[in-house]
């Protein structure tokens, strides 16, 4: 009898350690893979516990930084009579809905020379939509963006306006600011030259949980199998970075167009440090003048508040998690948090209730130097109006 209990109990705790390990392989197992790699798992695991996340991931400007085209929501943006742009009495793009998609469709004298797809978006159209179409391995950009600001099509940013353009490529460069993952091949042209291939089955659009957060596979395993636990193990906890940690962070993407990237973006986790992956700005080297496109870094680093606060970020206005857009007064109280007492001239103050909107003031709308947007059938240019993060008297 006593044998018979023994063996009993021995199977028992045998069959427990089997059930735990087993119930260890079968989360990993049962969350789905990532092209990234072992580490990762992709945002439909994150969401199913930080569903109040989602709400805001979904319709924040980073989810939507990039993404593929639905003919439906295109169609949205169209405005039934004015989907022609025309460069002169000869030459026009037309944005026409056919059998297979959406296409901007080249014509000189009315017959037709070029027609392109839309295959993908670039922007949150919060400011602006630009196109791209795929032709095998590479991402061209399409002749016509959709500029918010005036509620139509334009020439898309840096392009001539005389005629149409379709052969610019995209590339690897803008999907590491405005996506999450590609994979890229660099090849050799001709002697030194060297053109790049992105496979756009790997493509992972817009800006997700694990590009910010970094791989989270682990941490996602951890709190599947011990539920009852309420604090975050194997993921980076934001608030034990440093200052330049953070900054870094956020820089890796707002630090402008002129960097030269080392090596591939795609890997830089919160806590990395930039200059690992950056090569020197030159352009902006020695107190140069930085655009204030996508370059909120140096500009708000070259401001007072930064250089004589021991402690700021951009979280220290920004919460990527909560849609402050436009609301002013919800900024001007983070001013105000470090500002409680103003020294301001009469002037000024008669200028009304100050305290609702610091903004507009000390962080003026500035146009981009680099981007403008070119409108039918006029000569001057619509501007690119970005805040500037140089926090200043300005005039
Ligand atoms: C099984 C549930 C679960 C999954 C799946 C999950 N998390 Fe979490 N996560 C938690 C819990 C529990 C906490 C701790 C409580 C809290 O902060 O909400 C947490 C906290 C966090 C934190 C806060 C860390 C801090 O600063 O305190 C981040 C960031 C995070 N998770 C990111 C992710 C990402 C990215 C993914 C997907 C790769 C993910 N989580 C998947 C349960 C989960
Ligand atoms: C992977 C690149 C990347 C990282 C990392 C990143 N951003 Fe962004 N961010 C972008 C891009 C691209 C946009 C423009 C999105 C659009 O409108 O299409 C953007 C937009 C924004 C906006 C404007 C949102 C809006 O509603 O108009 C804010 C604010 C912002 N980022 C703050 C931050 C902060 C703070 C951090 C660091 C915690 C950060 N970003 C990290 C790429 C990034
Ligand atoms: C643009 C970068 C960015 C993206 C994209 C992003 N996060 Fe965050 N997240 C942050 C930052 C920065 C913080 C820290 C905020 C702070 O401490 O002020 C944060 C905080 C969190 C927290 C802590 C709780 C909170 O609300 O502060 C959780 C949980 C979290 N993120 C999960 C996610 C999940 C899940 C996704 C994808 C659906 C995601 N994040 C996408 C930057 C990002
Ligand atoms: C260094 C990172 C970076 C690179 C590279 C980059 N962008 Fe951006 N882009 C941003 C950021 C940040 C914003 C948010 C607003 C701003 O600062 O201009 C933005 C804004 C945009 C917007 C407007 C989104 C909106 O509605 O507000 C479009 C469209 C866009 N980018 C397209 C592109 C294309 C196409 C390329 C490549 C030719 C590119 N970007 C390269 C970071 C980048
Ligand atoms: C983290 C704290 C902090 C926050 C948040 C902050 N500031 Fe400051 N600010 C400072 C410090 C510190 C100085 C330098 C004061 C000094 O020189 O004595 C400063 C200086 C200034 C100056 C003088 C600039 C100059 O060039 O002399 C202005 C104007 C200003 N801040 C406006 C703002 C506005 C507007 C906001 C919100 C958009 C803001 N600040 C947010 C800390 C902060
Ligand atoms: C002192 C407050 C403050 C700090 C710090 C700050 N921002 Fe902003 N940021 C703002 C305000 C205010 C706006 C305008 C919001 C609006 O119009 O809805 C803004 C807008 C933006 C936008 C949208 C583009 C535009 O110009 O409309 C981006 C992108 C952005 N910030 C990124 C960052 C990044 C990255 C950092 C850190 C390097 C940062 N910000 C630090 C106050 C701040
Ligand atoms: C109507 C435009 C305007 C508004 C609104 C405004 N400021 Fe100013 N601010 C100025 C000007 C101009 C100066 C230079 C002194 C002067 O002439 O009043 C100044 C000076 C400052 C200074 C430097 C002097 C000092 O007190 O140390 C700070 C800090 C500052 N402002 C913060 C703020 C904050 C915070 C808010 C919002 C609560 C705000 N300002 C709203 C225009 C403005």
């Amino acid at each position: 009898m006593k044998g018979i209990k023994r063996i009993l109990i021995i199977l028992g705790v045998m069959a427990g350690v089997v059930m735990i390990l087993s119930r260890c392989m079968n989360t990993d197992d049962d969350l789905p893979k990532d092209i990234r790699g072992e580490a990762y798992t992709g945002a439909a695991t994150c969401v199913k516990c930080h569903q109040e996340i989602k709400q805001s991931f979904a319709h924040d400007a980073h989810g939507l930084s990039s993404k593929p085209v639905y003919d439906q929501e295109l169609l949205k943006v169209f405005t039934p009579d004015a989907n022609v742009f025309n460069f002169d009495v000869h030459q026009k793009v037309v944005i026409e809905k056919r059998a297979g998609g959406i296409f901007q469709v080249a014509y000189v004298d009315g017959k037709e020379v070029r027609a392109e797809k839309f295959d993908m978006i670039f922007g949150s159209g919060e400011k602006a939509y630009t196109y791209a179409y795929w032709k095998g391995k590479k991402l061209y950009e399409l002749p016509l963006s959709y500029f918010s600001g005036i509620r139509n099509w334009a020439i898309s940013p840096g392009f001539s306006k005389q005629t149409f353009y379709y052969d610019r490529p995209i590339g690897s460069r803008c999907l590491e600011c405005h996506a999450s993952y590609v994979d890229k091949k660099v090849i050799q042209t001709s002697g030194v030259s060297t053109d790049e291939e992105l496979e756009r089955g790997t493509l992972i659009y817009g800006i997700d949980c694990e590009r910010c957060h970094g791989p989270g596979r682990k941490h996602a395993v951890f709190h599947l199998e011990n539920p009852e636990e309420k604090t975050a193990k194997f993921i980076t906890i934001y608030k034990t970075l440093s200052r330049k940690q953070k900054m870094d962070a956020c820089g890796v993407c707002h630090s402008g167009n002129s960097l030269v990237a080392q090596k591939s973006v795609f890997g830089f986790t919160p806590g990395d440090n930039i200059d690992d992956y950056y090569a020197q700005d030159f352009l902006g080297f020695g107190g140069g003048d930085p655009d204030v496109h996508g370059n909120q870094t140096s500009m708000l680093m070259g401001s007072n508040c930064y250089r004589k606060s021991k402690d700021m970020t951009c979280q220290s206005c920004h919460n990527t998690h909560e849609n402050s857009k436009g609301n002013l007064k919800v900024y001007s109280q983070r001013c105000i948090s470090c500002h409680q007492s103003t020294k301001h001239s009469e002037v000024t103050l008669a200028k009304g209730s100050l305290n609702a909107n610091c903004i507009d003031c000390h962080m003026p709308k500035e146009a981009s130097k680099l981007i403008t947007f070119q409108q039918a059938g006029k000569d001057d240019l619509s501007p690119y109006l970005l805040r500037s993060h140089r926090i200043a008297i300005h005039p």
